[in-house]
């Protein structure tokens, strides 16, 4: 089309696609998986699924964006449509829009946590809070979860606001008036402030010479020392497809979303490739070296380990926030730490905004303020349930349809779209359009049988080992079940809305997607 947005240079596009990519993903959740997983051993499955999965979906979903983005749509309901010619197919597409939506949600909360603990750093609101139980409870007081520091919600509370607020302040200004320019500034100040902290790691060393086996090295072996034994186990191996999904973005509908403000002269081999090298090396490199070390070198190996059982946020926000007040100008490490996660998660969540927001102005040709509006006020109305029910499980719950199960889905679902209905030859074109690099033609054969198979494999698995039990709320605190019911319910009621999109953009459409008149 003609009039379509497009991304104003090369390099804003990388910074773009590294900046949806490069997320709470890899500084919070790559560690704690890393750690639970066997450390080193984790690596192993990590890459083989980075080289099968990550990498052949990232051109995969780069293609299928541009293939969309030539007929002027944005999101997976209509891209599907373009690529297979059957009524059920721009419904398949919902199940992308519904992943990237839900993940907004509850990502936007945990992101202006991120931006009230920047402050509260620079302020040195936490640092009198020295033990980890201490600042455990101040985490608490701020989420509203426990009575201490903060009486109720209300600073939370307007984080978050500031944090939605820019979201779609970014988001009103476009691709490349708004993203692009964003993540311009915002993504190398995030490299530099990573290779910063991850620097200033290794001048710790040993904090406290007489504990010496509690160093910043001991946190390295820990991660990269492989335990072998842990590879016969199938959850690890599941455990870091996961993460690749995760980390990458794909399965979301958000890489595409993206790719279809390309044009056909540009590359997407060689771009989708920079693109996750940089996420990998945010993730492994600046990633692994920060949160576990850190905590090994001032807490131990077991007291680390039980840290990260505790999850993400323990490590994140208590670990790190009692070590700051212990280093010297410890209130700006923090403040550093703090607003590159804060970075990192906005070049993110802006990123799963954008496929709801071309979809209200594509299919039911919204302007651009009133599409940015609609989704701003949804995201914010639905938010408060996690805000208010936080403490029952809300966030947990979206996270695992959404965040976990979701995305493995949307992706077999694509891959099969892409390379068995549309066609592995014509995809294989697509991919090579205006490409800078050769991509090995053995990817050819990757993309067409191994990773649909390798896809298969973790959805069956994943559907009996975890997704039965947790959809019948096995092992679930009683008095949470009323909670999650409702998270289920709002998710439902989600999906059910964009059913009803989709049915009502191609009544009102019938002849502008009628592709049988162009070319495809
Ligand atoms: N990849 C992001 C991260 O690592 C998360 C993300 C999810 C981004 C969904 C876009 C869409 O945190």
């Amino acid at each position: 089309m003609a009039n379509r947005e497009r991304w104003g240079s090369r390099i804003g596009l990388i910074l773009a696609m590294a900046g949806n990519a490069v997320g709470l993903g890899n500084f919070l959740r790559f560690p704690v998986q890393a750690a639970q997983n066997g450390g080193g051993a984790f690596m192993i499955p990590y890459f083989i699924a980075f080289l099968l999965l990550g990498i052949p979906l990232m051109w995969v979903e780069w293609s299928v964006g541009r293939i969309g983005g030539r007929h002027n749509h944005g999101s997976l309901p209509g891209m599907f449509d373009v690529m297979w010619r059957h009524p059920i197919s721009k419904y398949l597409g919902i199940s992308s829009l519904f992943v990237s939506t839900i993940i907004l949600i509850y990502y936007c909360y945990i992101e202006s946590w991120t931006l009230g603990f920047a402050y509260f750093s620079l302020t040195k609101e936490y640092f009198n809070q020295e033990s980890l139980s201490q600042m455990q409870s101040f985490l608490h007081s701020y989420q509203g979860i426990e009575k201490g520091n903060f009486d109720g919600i209300g600073i939370a509370y307007i984080f978050l606001v500031i944090t939605i607020f820019s979201n779609f302040f970014i988001l009103f200004h476009g691709i490349k008036g708004g993203i692009e320019k964003f993540v311009k500034i915002a993504m190398p100040l995030l490299l530099f402030f990573g290779i910063f902290l991850a620097i200033y790691v290794f001048t710790i060393g040993t904090p406290n010479p007489a504990n010496p086996e509690n160093s910043v090295w001991a946190g390295l072996a820990f991660i990269w020392n492989p335990d072998f034994s842990a590879l016969t186990d199938a959850k690890i191996w599941l455990a870091a497809a996961g993460q690749i999904f995760f980390t990458l973005s794909v399965g979301m509908g958000t890489l595409q979303a993206y790719a279809s403000y390309l044009t056909d002269k540009d590359d997407v081999a060689l771009s989708g490739l920079a693109t996750s090298s940089l996420n990998e090396f945010a993730e492994v490199v600046l990633g692994g070296t920060i949160a576990i070390p850190i905590a090994v070198a001032f807490f131990g190996l077991s007291t680390t380990m039980i840290i990260a059982q505790g999850g993400s946020f323990n490590l994140g926000f208590v670990s790190m926030s009692v070590v700051f007040q212990q280093l010297p100008m410890g209130n700006i490490l923090g403040f550093i730490w703090f607003f590159l996660l804060f970075f990192a998660g906005i070049t993110s969540s802006v990123a799963m905004a954008q496929p709801i927001i071309s979809f209200l102005k594509e299919q039911f040709n919204f302007s651009h303020i009133k599409s940015v509006s609609i989704v701003g006020i949804g995201i914010f109305v639905c938010v408060q349930f996690v805000v208010f029910f936080f403490q029952f499980g809300f966030l947990d719950e979206m996270d695992y349809w959404a965040g976990t199960f979701g995305l493995v889905v949307v992706a077999l679902l694509e891959v099969i779209v892409f390379a068995w209905i549309y066609g592995m030859d014509k995809g294989w074109e697509e991919i090579n359009r205006g490409a800078d690099i050769k991509v090995p033609k053995i990817f050819y054969y990757i993309i067409k049988y191994i990773t649909p198979l390798y896809i298969a494999f973790i959805l069956i698995y994943w559907t009996v080992i975890d997704a039965i039990p947790i959809l019948f709320m096995k092992n679930q605190i009683q008095e949470n079940i009323p909670y999650l019911w409702g998270a289920r319910i709002m998710m439902i009621l989600v999906f059910l809305i964009f059913v009803f999109m989709v049915y009502k953009a191609w009544a009102l459409n019938k002849d502008k997607f009628d592709y049988h008149k162009t070319i495809i």
